[in-house]
């Protein structure tokens, strides 16, 4: 029997590593490995020299840095999107982009399956799954870690079998996943909810106690909901979130201890940094307040919330997350302005904003001279809009005491 072509999503680890002989034994089938390029601090040709050692017909290294910068992480800061408040959807934004590749190759090389190196416990095998079909229903896709049941001392021995190279050094006891967007730590010592992380676990940020004592400041400039410079010096997204992250990480700034609800509907512990994520969000939507009405910002708010969601669920390529899009991209017309964030100690705090489109208006708010506000006019406009209070207040006091059962009418 001919074999059957699989392209693996590789990332140069031992279990996607393992994955490219188990695929061959088990589902008879050359193994092409696409490794994504988001923004992931690791040398990518020694991981591409990695997946050609470890028995793949070939192995390509893709540069998605722009592309995840301004079609995933874009959108998902314009919509402010924090899974249960707190969580920018770091690894969450990748997994679509890096299953439209592995599609896209697919296709190209004419390949029957799509892999991943997800367990069955998790969220990421989830948002591969629903993308890739989403994207190309005709696909299938194969998960061999769900399938596999292999501790990982057997994993070990199975790549030892396989000349796999393993790493000598003991194994750090976190698993990690990196990109522009954010570092997610789990495992370890992190496993107890009720222990503080240890400084050991993160990697991208100064512990907050460490950080200079004199504030740093990151200035945004934002074109229409899209930051454009960052203190005066314009750049491409990709490479502004780059440099946000040094400078906030180097201030503590970032770091989130996330009790986490998975799609799976397990309860985890998770650890991020996310320095630029922060800054971004929040300097956002210090514009946004600047900028939009109430009620739109109140009715974005719960959209964003949805957004977020959708997200987190694996649900980027769905006619739901598209509408949503639509709107706040046509919320972003006057999103165009500059946000000034203080970067202290682990703290980022909003301390100024400006924009050609604030409603913002002095001669309203202010209490000095120069007030345009009608004060005389306030009265008539509280008559009218308490009226509907007045009038409760007034037949609940009339009404008392409760009406008397009504008498029974015999004889
Ligand atoms: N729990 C996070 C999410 O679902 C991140 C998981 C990333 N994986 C890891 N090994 N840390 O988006």
């Amino acid at each position: 029997m001919t074999p059957s072509k699989i392209v693996l999503a590789y990332s140069g680890g031992l279990d996607t590593s393992v994955a490219i002989p188990w695929l061959q034994e088990h589902r008879n089938a050359d193994v092409v490995a696409v490794t994504v390029d988001v923004g992931q601090p690791v040398d990518l040709e020694a991981v591409r020299r990695k997946a050609i050692s470890s028995g793949a017909v070939n192995a390509f290294v893709l540069d998605a840095r722009q592309e995840f910068a301004e079609e995933f992480i874009g959108p998902a800061l314009r919509a402010n999107a924090l899974y249960e408040g707190v969580y920018p959807l770091s690894t969450a934004l990748a997994r679509p982009l890096i299953a439209r590749h592995l599609v896209e190759v697919a296709q190209r090389e004419h390949a029957q399956y799509v892999a991943h190196g997800c367990t069955g416990k998790g969220n990421d095998q989830v948002r591969f799954d629903l993308s890739t079909t989403s994207l190309a229903p005709e696909l299938e896709v194969v998960a061999p870690a769900r399938e596999w049941g292999m501790s990982r001392e057997e994993e070990i021995a199975f790549a030892e079998a396989h000349g796999i190279p393993v790493p000598a050094t003991r194994q750090s006891p976190y698993s990690t996943d990196e990109n522009l967007w954010g570092r997610s730590v789990e495992c370890g010592i992190l496993e107890d909810p009720a222990v503080e992380p240890p400084e050991e676990a993160f990697g991208w940020t100064t512990a907050p106690a460490q950080a200079p004592n004199d504030p740093g400041y990151a200035n945004i400039r934002f074109d229409h909901g899209v930051p454009v410079a960052l203190n005066g010096r314009p750049s491409p997204f990709h490479s502004l979130i780059v440099d946000l992250n040094q400078l906030a990480g180097a201030h503590g700034v970032g770091r989130i201890d996330h009790l986490e609800s998975r799609v799976v509907g397990i309860k985890s512990r998770e650890v991020y940094e996310c320095p630029a994520a922060t800054v971004l969000i929040a300097a956002h939507q210090a514009l946004e307040a600047l900028v939009l009405p109430r009620d739109l910002l109140d009715f974005k708010r719960a959209v964003e919330q949805r957004y977020a969601q959708l997200v987190y669920d694996g649900l980027w390529f769905t006619p739901l997350k598209g509408a949503l899009d639509a709107f706040v991209s046509a919320t972003q017309d006057r999103v165009s302005g500059e946000v000034a964030v203080k970067l202290f100690k682990g703290s980022a705090r909003v301390t100024g904003r400006r924009s050609p489109h604030a409603l913002y208006q002095s001669g309203l708010a202010t209490y000095s001279s120069g007030d345009r506000y009608r004060q005389q006019m306030a009265e008539g406009f509280i008559y009218v809009w308490g009226l509907p209070a007045r009038t409760w207040a007034a037949v609940g006091a009339t009404s008392r005491p409760p009406l008397a059962p009504t008498a029974k009418s015999h004889p």
